[in-house]
């Protein structure tokens, strides 16, 4: 599995812990954000697809295929305590496909998971590309 990203996310995470100087990462933050991108194109887009769509590379070849973001009704249908279960934990642990991957690391970044969530919400239909990174965005369709 992909792990690109992840050093500059977890860099950024030993600093949001406390090791000095510190820095209290807020939601909305620059750095946070961009660290939750790079997550995202490095440990979703592969089977999510560049905007969500569940059409990536990897993600095409699964059954059942990965959600596809844009679903206004899905998104009506999950709160984001939810979402936080399904990426901390897995699909294995709320009954969904095993494919769906656990990324226990990230269970003590709550608030790098919430930009992830973020992330996840602004593929919803009509938000398009706007809130991707410029990797992403350019990668997409
Ligand atoms: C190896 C492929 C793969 C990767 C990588 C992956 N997913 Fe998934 N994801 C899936 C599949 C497949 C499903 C659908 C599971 C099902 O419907 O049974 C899914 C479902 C989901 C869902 C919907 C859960 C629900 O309640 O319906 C969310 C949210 C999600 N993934 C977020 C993420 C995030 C965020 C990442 C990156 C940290 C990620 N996924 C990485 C394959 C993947």
């Amino acid at each position: 599995m992909e792990r690109r990203g992840l050093t500059g996310a977890l860099g950024l995470l030993l600093v949001a812990a406390g090791c000095e100087p510190r820095i209290e990462l807020k939601p909305g933050d620059p750095e946070l954000v961009r660290a939750a991108r790079q997550l995202f194109d490095g440990r979703c887009a592969n089977c999510h697809g560049p905007r969500g769509r569940g059409d990536g590379p990897a993600g095409r070849a699964l059954s059942p295929r990965p959600r596809d973001f844009g679903d206004a009704a899905w998104q009506a249908s999950v709160d984001d305590a939810r979402l936080r279960q399904v990426i901390v934990g897995g699909g294995a642990a709320v009954g969904l496909s095993s494919h769906m991957q656990s990324n226990p690391d990230l269970a003590d970044s709550p608030v790098l998971v919430g930009e992830l969530i973020r992330i996840v919400r602004a593929c919803a239909e009509g938000q398009g590309a706007k809130d991707m990174s410029p990797e992403t965005a350019k990668q997409a369709p």
